[in-house]
């Protein structure tokens, strides 16, 4: 079954008395299947937490349709089927960590016996046992988001959706974040999360939408989108300088100068092999040859400015 269907999603915020409009969404589509672990993927401004909002019946859409296990988001059986983490949490900060675990039971209607033992367990998942009768206002924002991704997962929901759970912790706390999430996953639950983070997602998806200026700009498994393949190599060389001009001819044009001497980029290995032959039997010696991969780094930025352009359009 489908965990979450996206269709043509778009919104537009209007605010104040001149009514400027933000286009937050412009028309999205994405499916998470079940089981998933699924990365909302783009930088600040992208459109992340207003997907997540309106997934969650906070924000409504000016068009398209949204879907929980096939049912409207904002629907009560939706909204049951869900766990959730804010971008921001903000709690009652005179609760406890157990007090506040025990306010949002409640809420999912968990009966009294099963929520003691629920939240003594999510307690020592998320590693708060020294603190969890501590009121949350002396927490650190680490802490909170502990607390956080706890009332996120005690309910125990086949979908939990979280909007940046790595922010405000430290390394220790991201691998503990991830950790979590796999565990989730390992107990065939479908995990749907944003992040501006590359590194949190690189580890932990199955697959990822990647989201710039209210735009997918694209969908799939890392390593598809990772492609192993070599796309880039530079090649660094010397040549005597009336050589020059015809090894750049053989370069296709594009040579840069360098303090290590001048650089040729090649889009396969065949290429490159030939230019060096080039390099040599003109007298030059070959300095340097650079492999490059995509890394989701470079398609993230790529991305990110294509939809800085579409949106500034
Ligand atoms: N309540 C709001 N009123 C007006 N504009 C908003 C509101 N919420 C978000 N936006 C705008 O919508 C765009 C997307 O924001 P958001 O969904 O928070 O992005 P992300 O979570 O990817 O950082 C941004 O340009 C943001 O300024
Ligand atoms: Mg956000």
């Amino acid at each position: 079954m489908t965990a979450i269907t996206v269709q043509n999603l778009s919104k537009t915020f209007v605010r104040g008395f001149l009514r400027r409009r933000t286009v937050a969404l412009r028309g999205i589509d994405f499916a998470v299947e079940e089981g998933e672990v699924f990365g909302f993927l783009g930088p600040n401004g992208a459109g992340k937490t207003t997907t997540i909002k309106i997934l969650m019946g906070l924000l409504f859409p000016n068009g398209g349709t949204a879907r929980i296990f096939g049912r409207p988001v904002g629907s009560r059986c939706a909204k049951a089927k869900v766990g959730y983490l804010p971008e921001r949490p903000y709690f009652y900060e005179y609760l406890t960590a157990r007090e506040l675990l025990d306010l949002v039971g409640r809420l999912y209607g968990i009966e009294a016996g099963e929520r003691r033992r629920r939240i003594d367990a999510m307690i020592e998942r998320v590693g708060l046992s020294h603190a969890a009768d501590r009121a949350l206002r002396g927490y650190s924002k680490g802490m909170l988001q502990r607390v956080g991704l706890a009332q996120a997962l005690l309910p125990d929901t086949p979908l939990v959706v979280l909007d940046e759970p790595a922010s405000g912790l430290d390394p220790i706390g991201r691998k503990d974040v991830r950790d979590l999430i796999l565990a989730e996953k390992a107990r065939g639950k479908t995990i749907f999360f944003s992040t501006h983070i590359l590194a949190d997602a690189t580890t932990l998806c199955d697959r990822v939408a990647i989201l710039a200026g209210g735009r997918i700009r694209g969908i799939g498994a890392l390593d598809e989108l990772l492609s192993a393949k070599i796309d880039r190599v530079d090649v660094v060389f010397r040549a005597p300088e009336p050589a020059i001009e015809a090894l750049r001819d053989a370069a296709g044009g594009a040579v840069r100068t360098t303090a290590e001497g001048s650089v040729a980029s090649f889009d396969d290995e065949a290429q490159a092999a030939s230019f060096l032959r080039a390099v040599l039997d003109a007298g030059g010696t070959v300095r340097e040859v650079v492999p490059h991969r995509r890394t989701l780094e470079e398609i993230f930025v790529e991305k990110a400015a294509a939809g800085r352009e579409a949106s500034s359009s």
